[in-house]
């Protein structure tokens, strides 16, 4: 496994909509190791492929809390078959736009549809932190950011800090 460098907006490639996965191969599984990988490195609870500049339709997640044991959680091509009605708000952040918290209302559950890493099919009912985790990664998926949910004030606001703190840690 190996660490990939995690992009940070607005890096244009993140802006990309990914392309299905069509061969579950030692790539591909290498991918999703490295993903659990660096999101654990980076203490995320979440990664998309895009995120590490891959354009490919894969997540990583993993759940567990603290004190729990790790539980990582691979899906590959998901696709959302149903949600609820209700919608509820919840405070989202991103690797890809650190240090930066903001709620952003979702449909509270989800019904997904994914492929594992060996491609069987499966479908999970999606609620809580799952539910909003699956649906912030799978945004990813399609070049959607979670600042992209917010009023164009608040989501500038937020970019500038962050390439002001990017330019800061490169010293450029
Ligand atoms: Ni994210």
């Amino acid at each position: 496994m190996a660490l990939r460098e995690i992009l940070v907006a607005p890096d244009p490639r993140l802006k990309i909509k990914a392309r299905p996965v069509e061969t579950f191969d030692d790539a591909l599984r290498t991918l999703l190791d490295d993903m659990v990988e660096t999101m654990y490195a980076a203490k995320g609870i979440g990664l998309a492929a895009p995120q590490v500049g891959v354009p490919s339709r894969a997540i990583v997640m993993d759940l567990a809390r603290e004190g729990e044991p790790p539980a990582p959680r691979k899906f590959v091509n998901p696709e959302i078959v149903w949600a609820s009605d209700e919608e509820v708000p919840c405070e989202e952040g991103c690797l890809s736009v650190p240090g930066q918290y903001a709620d952003v209302t979702r449909p509270e559950r989800v019904r997904v549809r994914y492929r594992d890493e060996t491609g069987v099919r499966h479908e999970i009912d999606c609620d809580g932190l799952l539910a909003v985790c699956i649906q912030h990664e799978m945004d990813h998926l399609e070049g959607v950011l979670f600042v992209d949910h917010l009023s164009a004030l608040k989501r500038n606001m937020m970019l500038r800090k962050v390439q002001k703190a990017q330019r800061q840690k490169t010293g450029s």
